[in-house]
């Protein structure tokens, strides 16, 4: 396999949860030499000096300082967040069988969770001598699931059921004998007492190429680890230019952004303004020369189903990464941001595709309205082709994820002369 795609495997292999796919970005950028900094304390940073931090475990923002003159930032933003469900407070449901009770995490599609091994990953807060303590959990064995009703019961079952989340999609831990059992669990896995958990179910299957050419690729969370991998991948391999390179990875997409860790935090707009400060740069000037690439995965033509995809553009998978176009500006891509992304695009050699939804469908929103509300700067919306966006085990072309790598490489190396217009 290329060892690009084994790595974004892996990655996504790795990433039960949102806390532990942001630990995966910062063990790679901690391995090419970028430093940790803390919110809570003063940065002195220095020219070719290489940067990272983190918010709420669950975001990351990196960023490198160039030898020479800065003259803007290019930056990118994806979200490290999926659709799935939340372990609530005082999970298990004691009974017949012992169940767990859980609540929606965004809106996914329900019916593919049922009948696959499912286990439970997230972060704990552990009481120790020092104080809290996060920690990582991934019960790494298959340990739920919840089970379909038979076609016997259920004759419409294939005639559009209606899910009920309360009822249909609570996830079976273990017979009467299992209650009581899951917190000695979690408490072991973590290493001490829980005082305070943000704890997901996900799918046990894991990422897999397949195709008659192996030209697919399919995973959980490929909406938006797919984006989130080829945003840092090509920002670690960029070469100096005079802009800043900036990757954002958020939390809290998929729930409307709205945490300090989600995109309408002032997180990037603070970050901008600390590089400023410490480097004693006009931050105004250097906005005006400046760009945003937001990306986040794009609904390519389905294959039973082409009826749904607007005629003249319609994304396939493997056709490269998805310039994204919505008058109401939901999509914040205009002219002049599609016009650079596309000369990017252009020089890395990389095709680009079109989106926009059919005029009497509404679309989603993504990262790029919302950090535009605090960080003013001409934003393109593009993303990587996918199906079954917002599944629990969605599917991607290889080669797409291969071309974000190269089309983010040369956009991270622009020099701030082209970002420029009035
Ligand atoms: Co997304």
């Amino acid at each position: 396999m290329n060892p690009s795609v084994q790595h974004l495997c892996e990655f996504l292999d790795a990433s039960p949860s949102v806390y532990h796919a942001v630990a995966f970005l910062e063990n790679m950028l901690s391995s090419a030499g970028y430093n940790r900094l803390h919110l809570g304390e003063r940065w002195s940073l220095a020219p070719g000096g290489k940067y990272y931090l983190t918010r709420g475990g669950s975001a990351v923002l990196a960023f490198r300082i160039p030898e020479g003159d800065c003259r803007g930032f290019a930056i990118s933003a994806s979200h490290s967040d999926r659709p799935c469900f939340k372990l609530k407070e005082n999970p298990e449901l004691p009974g017949t069988y012992t169940r767990l009770a859980v609540e929606r995490y965004g809106g996914m599609l329900m019916a593919p969770w049922l009948d696959r091994p499912l286990s439970l990953a997230g972060r704990v807060l552990v009481e120790t001598e020092k104080g809290l303590e996060s920690s990582l959990v991934n019960i790494d064995r298959d340990l739920l699931l919840i089970p379909n009703v038979a076609i016997h019961m259920n004759r419409q079952a294939n005639d559009g059921y209606k899910w009920n989340p309360a009822v249909d999609l609570l996830p079976l831990l273990g017979g009467k004998d299992a209650a009581g059992k899951l917190m000695g669990l979690l408490e072991q896995a973590a290493g001490g007492k829980i005082l305070g958990s943000d704890l997901y179910l996900y799918v046990r299957e894991k990422a897999r190429v397949w195709g008659m050419e192996e030209e697919f690729l399919s995973a959980p969370a490929l909406d938006d680890l797919e984006c989130a991998w080829g945003c840092t991948r090509g920002f670690l391999a960029s070469e100096d230019s005079d802009v800043i390179p900036v990757l954002a990875v958020f939390d809290s997409e998929e729930v409307g952004s709205n945490s300090v860790q989600g995109a309408a935090s002032t997180l990037l707009a603070d970050t901008l303004e600390r590089i400023c400060a410490a480097l004693d740069l006009a931050k105004g000037e250097l906005l005006s020369r400046s760009f945003l690439v937001s990306a986040d995965n794009a609904h390519a033509v389905h294959p039973n189903h082409p009826e749904y995809a607007d005629p003249g553009n319609a994304p396939v998978l493997n056709g490269g990464p998805v310039l994204k176009f919505n008058a109401a500006q939901r999509y914040t891509t205009d002219g002049f941001s599609a016009a650079v992304f596309r000369r990017v695009c252009g020089k890395a050699g990389v095709k680009v595709q079109t989106y926009c939804n059919r005029a009497d469908i509404a679309g989603g929103s993504t990262l790029g309205h919302i950090s535009l509300t605090q960080v003013s700067i001409p934003t393109a919306d593009i993303g990587l082709p996918q199906l079954a966006m917002h599944s629990c085990y969605e599917t991607a072309g290889v080669r797409d994820a291969l071309a974000l790598e190269e089309a983010m490489t040369a956009f991270y190396g622009i020099p701030a002369s082209e970002l420029a217009i009035d």
